[in-house]
């Protein structure tokens, strides 16, 4: 069993800076009370109770998201479309009896979210059910998460909680949403309350292994970890939720992230610095440089502009990786013989996104050589004769086998994407692109593959040289 171990100099100084100050906390315990208070009153109407939930009540926040959550828990009875109605109610009441402003938010259900004074308040609604295996939905778990934090996290060890939220906020593999795809504010609780402390987390992360299981309640004996891993396949680390035994709380973690987080703690455990926790922010690349990159890779860039699709990070991103994995399908379709080397999706929300395409082939010939079958086939060779009667060069014969030579239809990347993209909603839907990108394609995009034209949407738009240098330059993960 690992005992706890105190925190270092450098670990106390890097608290000093990123602990909530009097006032925030203040301002926090002031809302927090006030929105309780209301969101109960409210929901009386409905036979509700309201909790707050999350990092405020094991004060484990961090003051640059100024944030905490209250939780509506509504009667298991209300049907569906009530609960949402009820949840949605009590939420704008509460922030605008605060004055405050509200906005939808559609996670697996809607809630409120609202800001007032810089300080942000989610309204979840949930079911009030017995225990975490009787839940109808993911929220309804929360409950028991704070049950379970509140009663085994030691206050003393917030502070590992929030140095800990920290370093991975610096690597920006905070929050277990899609675009992130990294640890929860829950997973980090869990994390400090299994090695007791954020010294024995880090040593114990630099030895963590691809399918590490961490049950910290004993759920589970070793001899099922081989069932754990079938269940949980393909998820690089399985931190058991103590609340339900069925469940991976880092279920979100992506493989690389995982890579990022042990190379992060190993470096931290030989030699702990503060830029583990409070790094420089990578700068824009700029036009000498992409220049340069592509002089020394010798390879074609190709950005496939178009505006940014309405909604949510959690909703779009996804749908734009999933738009980048079409476009590389369309052009290395095989009788095209285009070739993707790397690439990646942007989009700041409002004005510019796309997804860039570093191109190992962009360009070929005029013609395309063919081979065709053997001409001791018979059949096969009428066949293939008939279907290319009119061709740039053949049928002849090279090595028993019969070969023509023809018009390429698309002899640019851009042009083969052009001609792909230019259809109809109904036609862009059917090739498979998604339905929030579909809609942007169709107001128009752009294919970019002038060096000038990509350094002038750097030089107006700073994310998106960020985007390209951490692009071209990948961090090593080892
Ligand atoms: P948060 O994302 O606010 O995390 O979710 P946190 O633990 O409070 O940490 P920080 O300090 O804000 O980063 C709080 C609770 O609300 C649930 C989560 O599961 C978590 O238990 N939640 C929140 C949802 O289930 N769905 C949502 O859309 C939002
Ligand atoms: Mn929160
Ligand atoms: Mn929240």
């Amino acid at each position: 069993m690992n005992t706890m171990v105190s925190l270092s100099k450098l670990e106390k100084d890097i608290l000093k800076d990123i602990r909530p100050n009097k006032d925030q906390k203040s301002l926090i315990s002031s809302y927090s009370t006030k929105a309780l208070t209301l969101a109960n009153k409210y929901a009386k109407k409905y036979k509700g109770k309201a909790i707050l939930a999350g990092s405020i009540t094991r004060e484990t926040w961090l003051p640059d998201k100024m944030e905490f959550d209250v939780f509506i828990l509504l009667p298991e009875n209300l049907n569906q479309k009530n609960f949402e109605r009820a949840g949605l109610d009590i939420g704008k009441k509460v922030i605008e009896s605060l004055k405050g402003k509200y906005e939808l938010r559609y996670a697996q259900h809607p809630y409120v979210t609202g800001k007032i004074n810089g300080v942000s308040i989610d309204i979840v609604p949930a079911y009030k059910v017995d225990s975490a295996e009787k839940i109808k939905s993911a929220v309804d778990r929360t409950p028991f998460h704070v049950e379970f934090v509140n009663k085994k996290l030691p206050s003393n060890l917030a502070n590992d909680v929030l140095l800990l939220k920290k370093m991975l906020k610096n690597i920006r593999t905070y929050g277990a949403d899609t675009k992130t795809e990294g640890f929860s504010g829950y997973v980090c609780e869990l994390l400090i309350i299994h090695y007791k402390g954020f010294g024995n987390l880090m040593k114990a992360i630099s030895k963590w292994e691809i399918g590490e299981v961490i049950d910290i309640e004993n759920n589970w004996k070793k001899e099922e970890y081989d069932k754990l891993h079938d269940i949980f396949y393909g998820q690089p680390i399985i931190i058991i939720d103590p609340t339900d035994k069925n469940r991976n709380t880092a279920a979100a973690l992506s493989g690389r992230n995982f890579m990022l987080i042990k190379k992060l703690a190993s470096d931290y455990v030989k030699k702990p610095t503060r830029e583990n926790f409070i790094k420089e922010p990578r700068k824009p690349i700029n036009g000498e440089e992409l220049k340069e990159k592509q002089q020394l890779r010798n390879t074609q860039f190709l950005f496939l502009k178009f505006l940014p699709p309405k909604g949510v990070d959690d909703v779009t991103i996804p749908q734009m990786r999933k738009f980048a994995e079409r476009v590389q399908g369309i052009l290395e379709e095989d009788k095209y013989e285009f070739k993707v080397m790397n690439k990646d999706v942007f989009t700041d929300g409002s004005y510019l996104s796309g997804v860039f395409l570093e191109m190992e082939i962009s360009k070929l010939p005029l013609i395309q050589k063919r081979h065709g079958p053997s001409i001791f086939d018979k059949e096969g060779s009428n066949n293939f004769i008939k279907k290319y009667m009119s061709v740039i060069s053949g049928p002849y014969v090279e090595n028993k086998n019969w070969v023509i030579e023809i018009n390429r239809p698309f002899i640019t990347a851009s042009d083969k994407i052009r001609d792909s993209l230019a259809k109809t909603g109904k036609e862009l839907l059917e090739k498979g692109i998604p339905k929030l990108v579909a809609d942007r394609l169709l107001k128009g995009f752009d294919v970019v593959t002038n060096l000038d034209t990509i350094v002038t949407e750097i030089e107006r738009n700073e994310n998106f040289g960020i985007f390209l240098r951490k692009f071209f330059e990948k961090e090593k993960l080892i």
